[in-house]
């Protein structure tokens, strides 16, 4: 990520490098999906059901999502990019853009201020930059590989919790219940029988950065897609976290499961979520 490059605000020109223009983009995207959450953000919009009546979509993801696919276009047109409701677009480049315009979308539907735009860069099959930004609560949390994570440009870490009897965890569950290995009833049911405390807020982006900001110990969930994920895992490595699936390899966004960890009390979590304990 070295070359330099030509990045456009407005009317303005600057010559930089490849990784600064990437990232200056992902700024500035993201702040574009972030306005257009505001300005819809407790109004009244259209919603319409996708894969079931609770999977929606909302007029404010859709534009949204144009203004985030807009800002990339401007400077990167021919990036592949990733996102939920366009689906993929562009194949060539081997920089991909993922993109969710709007994580917690059945929360933003009902008022809820747990939403926020989700995007992850990755090149060369690696994620290098993430941002998760809900702007309703004002939080703006970013990663960069190798660099760390913040939240309103402040450093942050995961928990240093290591009992996982006194840990407070996170979780989602799919809109579509089919058999499937670890059944997430059973498992949630484990950690409710143990006392554990969980909590569900809709927003898979949001837990992740709330685990690497330490408000959460843990986070795992069974079916995410990778606009989900793809910022929030970046977020919880760079925070000193651990993310796996469920079998302790280290995580893909490209299949379905995630823990993500403060890393102490990821091999117990492991166990429970696989029965095992
Ligand atoms: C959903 C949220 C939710 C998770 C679901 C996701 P959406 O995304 O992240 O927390 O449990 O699996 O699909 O539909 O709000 O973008
Ligand atoms: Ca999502
Ligand atoms: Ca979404």
């Amino acid at each position: 990520m070295t070359s330099p490059g030509e990045l456009r605000i407005g009317h303005l020109k600057f010559t930089i490098d490849l990784c600064d223009m990437l990232k200056a983009t992902l700024l500035k995207a993201a702040h574009a999906g972030g306005q257009v959450i505001l300005d819809y953000f407790d109004g009244s919009f259209e919603i319409s059901s996708k894969s079931s009546v609770n999977d929606l979509v909302t007029a404010a993801d859709k534009a949204s999502e144009t203004a985030i696919i807009a800002v990339i276009r401007e400077t990167f047109p021919d990036h592949y990019i990733l996102s939920e409701e366009a689906g993929v677009l562009d194949t060539a480049s081997t920089t991909r853009w993922i993109i969710d315009p709007i994580d917690g979308t059945v929360n933003f539907a009902n008022g809820v201020p747990i939403c926020a735009v989700s995007i992850g860069v990755e090149v060369n099959g690696v994620m290098e930059l993430g941002v998760v930004y809900n702007p309703v609560m004002k939080e703006f949390f970013f990663a960069e590989k190798g660099q760390g994570a913040t939240l309103n440009d402040k450093p942050i870490h995961v928990s240093v919790k290591d009992d996982l009897n006194r840990s407070f965890l996170v979780t989602g569950f799919p809109y579509h219940w089919e058999d499937m290995p670890n059944d997430p009833m059973v498992v949630f049911g484990r950690f409710i029988k143990a006392g554990v405390p969980v909590r569900r807020l809709g927003s898979a982006a949001i837990d992740l950065c709330w685990v690497a900001c330490g408000r959460f110990d843990g986070f795992y969930e069974h079916s995410l897609n990778a606009w989900d994920s793809a910022a929030g895992y970046l977020m919880v490595q760079e925070a000193g976290g651990q993310v796996t699936d469920f079998e302790g390899h280290p995580y893909s966004p490209y299949q379905p499961k995630i823990l993500a960890t403060n890393g102490k009390i990821h091999q117990a979590l492991l166990k429970m979520i696989n029965g095992e304990e």
